[in-house]
């Protein structure tokens, strides 16, 4: 079994003098290729274990290890380099920057990987608007677009530099189920076709049961 990324003892802590013990004692595997999701109430630290798999966020004790790697031997710089090339990431909020228009926020990851956007880049950009369905919007600004298509426009954004791993935190939170079904059936299209492995956050039990594996959170442990 081939694991692109695992977690061995992660403990989570937030505060200093009041303690909030988030996750704890967490151990999970993740199979490279694997088409996942994380369930779990409202505050029940989906999003700090999406962070900490993805290097956005550090444990407080504990192991975790990207592509057989642990990140402690990685440095700062390489994390944030690793983070870029490899992992697609779809907050939940979605962050693109409302000024720019679609094709600009979709080129953002690749832009600050080579600085300079040549066509192919551009090329790239819109066949990913394409796929998620707005090839129309490219050139609209961000704050032009409704919640839903600046959400597709960031799936769009994370695909871009060809990730590995994408980590989706809520993707389909503001859609409704048919938007919601579309953009589960992009995820399952880009899984079959590049073998990405994929981590999605939901509260949808529709969507998490269509997934291959569902991991719970609940009292900071994990189950699956
Ligand atoms: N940066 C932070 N500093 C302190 N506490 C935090 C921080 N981030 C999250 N928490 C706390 O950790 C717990 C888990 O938060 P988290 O955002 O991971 O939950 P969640 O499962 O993603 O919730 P939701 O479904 O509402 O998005 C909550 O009690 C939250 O208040
Ligand atoms: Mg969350």
């Amino acid at each position: 079994m081939d694991n692109i990324i695992q977690l061995e003892n992660v403990n989570k802590i937030y505060g200093r003098r009041v303690k909030n013990k988030v996750l704890s004692e967490v151990n999970i595997s993740v199979e490279k290729g694997s088409f996942n999701s994380i369930i779990g109430a409202s505050g029940s630290g989906k999003t700090t274990l999406l962070n900490i798999m993805g290097m956005l966020d550090k444990p407080t004790t504990g192991e975790v290890y990207i592509q057989g790697k642990s990140i402690k031997s990685i440095g700062r710089n390489s994390r944030a380099a690793v983070r870029n090339k490899s992992i697609g990431f779809v907050f939940q909020f979605h962050y693109l920057l409302p000024e720019f228009n679609a094709i600009q926020n979709v080129l953002m990851p690749y832009r600050i990987k080579h600085f300079f956007c040549g066509r192919s880049a551009k090329r790239k950009a819109e066949e990913l608007l394409e796929l998620v369905g707005l090839s129309e919007c490219k050139k609209k600004k961000v704050y032009d677009l409704s919640g839903g298509q600046q959400q597709r426009i960031a799936i769009a954004r994370a695909l871009m530099n060809d990730p590995s791993i994408v980590l989706a935190d809520e993707p389909t939170g503001n859609l409704d189920s048919t938007n919601a079904e579309s953009i589960y059936k992009l995820f399952r299209q880009i899984n079959d076709k590049f073998s990405t492995t994929f981590i999605i956050v939901t509260h949808d039990v529709n969507i998490a049961n269509k997934t291959d594996r569902i991991i719970q959170i609940k009292d900071g442990q994990v189950r699956d």
